[in-house]
């Protein structure tokens, strides 16, 4: 419960039937009203030398100087090992001096100067994280160390887990919560406890923000499990008290730009911090144009301070809503597999009705439109859609919502379009009309690589699609004979005119066709194969080593209850693996179990073989606690023979899926 709130005003209340149960209240400190937003050295320098004076004041100036200041970004922050292992003579934390000569007064004195705001960073524990030594932690020293961050002008301070000696969190946090207030000074009260005692459940007066998850890393598969983690807890997010994926990986380089924006999309409808993680005197100019899209951060800023939900989430094809102060709902549609997806929603299901249009503003595009009521977007594998929909009586003025699409025919759902030399292969172009109003001339057309043929099947121009109808047409596209394996660009364009528009409008929509090489031959072992595509749970597929964690190549040999294989796949679940085999096969054989190094009572996984779209193997549940299964699959006639893990039901954790010595005759 709040302290500052009088007892007798709280049973006021709750005998008015205003509050049914006591509960925590948000702190009425009047800060971190909307989420955070600003910038944190730690995910591009980590301890490097080039954490340092210079760098913060280097982005201090870009902030200012590139707009981030204006668009929203505030914080500038610094994290772990600014400070020497030993306090000093009076027990103060000592800034180090090599990166820090000026002490951090000077630097915060810096940030002021440019109307920004100055973060610092220590453990609730002896030590802070990092694994050189680290520096004296906070515990125990709360009052004090509180104190001095008030005397330097601190504004934030992230308060970190590590070398806690065990006390409980609540008592670690709410001490420094405490010390922090007795300064005078208002600090944003930042914890850093992974999720760990769900501080969602008991944090709202503790502080303003509070980790949900362990440490973020700069690749798809740590953002978006981060991600599905934190949008299960939406209901407990709310003005001065968010929860708090981890800091933005934007423009670190390990995810594409497309990536990044899902990555800055899915943060800014969850409602969560927006802390600028890339060090932003190196990155790109897209890795700017996606921070500053200035009206996704008015979504993540709004007032009304609701953490977007889940509508539905159909094997990875998401769709979030989070309703804005003006009655408008901002919607993410976001593509998590690798495969293309079209994924809609209707006006009905995001609690917008009695109205006959929308309008509709696509977020990254740019373009506003109008829809009758569905809102949709083809998109490629890892794309997102975010659009603001609001149910505005001038939906006509703008033009009709249009989707395009060009799908081909596969072997399996989110399969890759295969093609094999001197075959042709069927493709489907699709232009969709959600809006009320008809468009009119559609001519849909596909390019294909040099030398290709692609001939429509059906007709390729349309004279009138009216709203809420699609226009389809096949195609048949001949690979030449002598096409060398590879992954080939199939474009998709249309034209049409648009009630709105002067000139014709023209849409582009890419896709690609998959040419593979001479299937295998022989009796082999899998891991010498090259898949087709491969996507684990936990870091990469590995070959002939374990899964490791979530670097590549960090794995150690297979090894399945004390029996070793010098061949196999070391995978996580949920993993797939897609090795193509051209109908010449006919048997997968394997030793299957937990790697022994991680065995763990949360360890149960299933393993499913599949030729094409039958699954041919299923070894029902494993867990660490079993023998080595042996598994034997018949694949013949299959084109495509797919190893899949599944997680057990019981969350991924633990999850180190061997496959030993697989082999494959064909
Ligand atoms: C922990 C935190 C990170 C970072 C490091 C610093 O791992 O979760 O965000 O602050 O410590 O050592």
């Amino acid at each position: 419960m709040n302290r500052r709130w009088h007892t007798a005003a709280l049973a006021a209340l709750i005998a008015a039937g205003t509050l049914i149960a006591p509960q925590a209240v948000a702190k009425d400190d009047g800060l971190a009203l909307t989420p955070p937003m600003g910038f944190n050295n730690w995910n591009t320098t980590h301890c490097r030398d080039d954490f340092n004076e210079e760098m913060v004041k280097g982005i201090a100036d870009i902030f200012v100087s590139k707009g981030l200041k204006d668009a929203g970004y505030e914080y500038v922050n610094i994290d772990d090992c600014w400070a020497l292992p030993e306090r000093d003579a009076n027990g103060d934390l000592v800034p180090h001096p090599v990166r820090f000569p000026n002490g951090i007064k000077h630097v915060a004195d810096y940030v002021h100067a440019k109307g920004l705001k100055f973060g610092i960073y220590t453990s609730a524990g002896t030590k802070t994280c990092n694994n050189q030594g680290g520096f004296p932690g906070g515990l125990g020293h709360e009052e004090q160390d509180a104190k001095l961050f008030a005397s330097w002008g601190v504004d934030y301070l992230k308060y970190d887990n590590c070398n806690n000696q065990g006390v409980d969190a609540k008592q670690r946090y709410t001490k420094m919560r405490d010390a922090l207030e007795a300064t005078g000074r208002k600090i944003v009260f930042s914890i850093c406890e992974w999720g760990q005692n769900k501080p969602w459940e008991w944090a709202k007066d503790v502080g303003h923000l509070w980790r949900t998850t362990g440490d973020i890393s700069d690749n798809w598969n740590s953002m978006v499990s981060i991600a599905k983690r934190n949008m299960e807890l939406a209901d407990h997010a709310g003005p001065g008290h968010w929860n708090d994926p981890d800091m933005l990986e934007v423009g670190n380089g390990g995810m594409t730009d497309l990536e990044y924006r899902s990555h800055f999309s899915l943060w800014s409808i969850m409602a969560a911090p927006l802390l600028i993680g890339a060090d932003l005197r190196k990155v790109t100019p897209a890795t700017f144009e996606i921070l500053q899209n200035r009206e996704i951060i008015a979504v993540n800023q709004d007032k009304l301070g609701v953490q977007g939900r889940v509508v539905r989430n159909q094997g990875g094809n998401h769709v979030l809503v989070k309703p804005l102060s003006n009655g408008d709902k901002a919607i993410l549609l976001f593509n998590e597999n690798d495969s293309a997806a079209n994924i809609s929603v209707t006006a009905q299901e995001l609690g917008l009705t009695r109205a006959s249009g929308y309008k509709v503003r696509d977020l990254w595009a740019k373009t506003t439109s109008h829809t009758a009521g569905s809102i949709s977007a083809a998109l490629p594998p890892h794309g997102s859609a975010m659009f603001r929909v609001s149910a505005a009586k001038d939906w006509y003025n703008y033009p009709p919502a249009i989707t395009t699409a060009a799908d081909g025919d596969v072997l399996y759902p989110g399969a890759l379009p295969i093609v094999q030399p001197g075959k042709t292969i069927t493709y489907t172009t699709s232009v969709s009309n959600t809006g009320r109003l008809p468009i009119a001339a559609v001519q849909a057309a596909l390019t294909v690589p040099h030398g290709w043929t692609a001939k429509a099947t059906s007709s390729s121009f349309k004279p009138i699609l009216s709203g809420e109808k699609t226009f389809r047409t096949t195609w048949q596209v001949t690979v030449p004979a002598t096409a060398a394996p590879g992954r080939f660009p199939i474009s998709a364009s249309f034209t049409f005119h648009s009630p709105h528009e002067n000139n014709p409008v023209t849409r582009q929509y890419s896709t690609e066709a998959l040419v593979p090489g001479a299937p295998p031959k022989g009796e082999l072992f899998i891991s010498d194969l090259k898949w087709l595509r491969a996507a684990n749970g936990h870091g990469p597929v590995e070959v002939d080593t374990t899964n490791g964690e979530a670097k590549q190549g960090d794995g150690g040999p297979i090894t399945i209850r004390g029996k070793v294989f010098a061949k196999g796949l070391g995978t996580h679940a949920p993993a797939h693996i897609e090795y193509y085999t051209g109908g010449s096969c006919s048997k997968v054989t394997a030793t299957i179990g937990i790697d022994d190094k991680k065995v763990n009572p949360l360890s149960l996984v299933s393993y499913e073989v599949w030729a094409d779209n039958t699954k041919v193997y299923d070894s029902g549940p494993v867990s660490g606690a079993d023998a080595a299964k042996s598994l034997e699959a018949n694949v013949s006639s299959a084109t495509v023979v797919r190893l899949i893990v599944r997680d057990g039901g019981n969350g991924k954790s633990y999850d180190h899926a061997d496959w030993g010595d697989v082999r494959i005759s064909c």
